[in-house]
């Protein structure tokens, strides 16, 4: 028996070492350990026969053959540049020592997530847009005129060098802004897009704010807009109702001011009764005692929108609105200060 043994190992040996490719390699496997009628397998398999003695002199012995048998083989796979035999086992779990911590997610994606699931569970499209936009997106397309005075509620970043990039449309002018809201991106979609539709852009948008605990130069906003024959305010209100009641996880109140934009008409300020305190509690940081508490802009969009982009403004109608998601995260995770989310300080990172 121990003679077999070493037979084999040596004509396995043999073998072996003429051959490169994994073809090959596989047919010699298969000889060697095929489960039928592998040379070292029947042997294997003759051990039962044998007596107490023997099998503890030759067990060990023939286990060890097919290992060495198993690694050689292994060897030549790899050296054959085989796909089959991955060098790394990709599904073994990761070492995570006490000291390394796991990485986790950006309060402001792990907002952006939560919204973008419960805008798509209501038919929304996600879609992103340009940080860096023309003067006819980001304004003039919005109904803002050149020179009018609606230019000025949002302080611009105006860049100095003419940008020359493939674009969907010429520009009446080379100007170029950071966008300062992402409706950048309303006449964008709408001039390539055939109704209904029913969209959301998640983005960052830049102002040259003086910076405070709630104003910083670079934030965050989700865009949403959705245009059909028949939309109405209605729906825009419902919309709103239900995307809080699912982030803050009960029914809220929503109140609309008035509110100017001129891209918009009617246009709104929109408020939800403070879910904190419920407007009883001076000492509320959400909304002191005041129950209101400002969430949003939006509106009817205005006829010079749809017309810019092409649309049938007597046909059609559609709402828009605009969210601030650093803000919101920050009302629903308890955030006292927008400046936190750009310092990249693990001490507040860390306790999302
Ligand atoms: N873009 C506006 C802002 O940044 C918000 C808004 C969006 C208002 C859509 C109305 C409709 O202030």
């Amino acid at each position: 028996m121990k003679q077999s043994l070493s037979k084999i190992e040596s004509a396995f040996l043999e073998e072996i070492s003429q051959v490169s490719d994994a073809d090959k390699i596989e047919e010699i496997r298969v000889s060697y350990l095929g489960r039928k009628a592998g040379q070292l397998t029947v042997l294997l398999r003759g051990l039962k026969d044998l007596s107490i003695e023997e099998k503890k002199l030759i067990g060990p012995a023939a286990n060890l053959l097919r290992q060495k048998i198993e690694s050689t083989l292994t060897e030549a796979l790899q050296k054959a540049g085989s796909s089959a035999v991955p060098e790394f086992d990709l599904s073994l779990p990761g070492k995570i020592s006490q000291d390394k911590s796991l990485g986790h997610l950006h309060p402001i994606t792990q907002i952006n997530r939560e919204l973008i699931r419960i805008f798509q569970s209501m038919g929304f499209q996600v879609l992103e847009g340009p940080e860096l936009d023309n003067d006819y997106y980001n304004f003039e397309g919005l109904n803002f005129p050149f020179d009018h005075p609606a230019r000025d509620i949002q302080d611009t970043f105006f860049i100095d060098s003419k940008i020359t990039r493939e674009e969907p449309r010429d520009f009446t002018r080379n100007d170029w802004v950071m966008r300062t809201q992402t409706s950048n991106m309303q006449v964008r979609v709408l001039e390539q897009a055939e109704p209904p539709v029913r969209c959301i852009i998640p983005g960052r948008v830049f102002r040259n704010e003086a910076i405070d605990a709630t104003h910083e130069h670079t934030f965050y906003q989700l865009e949403g807009f959705v245009v059909d024959e028949n939309i109405n305010i209605g729906q825009l209100v419902w919309t709103l109702k239900e995307i809080f009641r699912q982030i803050f996880k009960q029914e809220v109140k929503l109140r609309l001011r008035p509110g100017f934009f001129p891209f918009v008409e009617p246009g709104y300020e929109v408020d939800m009764f403070c879910v904190f305190c419920g407007g009883s509690d001076v000492s509320c940081k959400v909304c002191k005692g005041l129950g209101w508490v400002e969430m949003l802009g939006a509106g009817m969009i205005h006829p010079n929108v749809l017309a810019a982009a092409g649309y049938d403004a007597g046909r059609y109608t559609g709402f828009a609105f605009g969210i601030g998601t650093g803000r919101l995260a920050m009302l629903k995770y308890n955030i006292p200060d927008y400046r936190l989310y750009m310092q990249g300080d693990l001490r507040f990172l860390e306790q999302f």
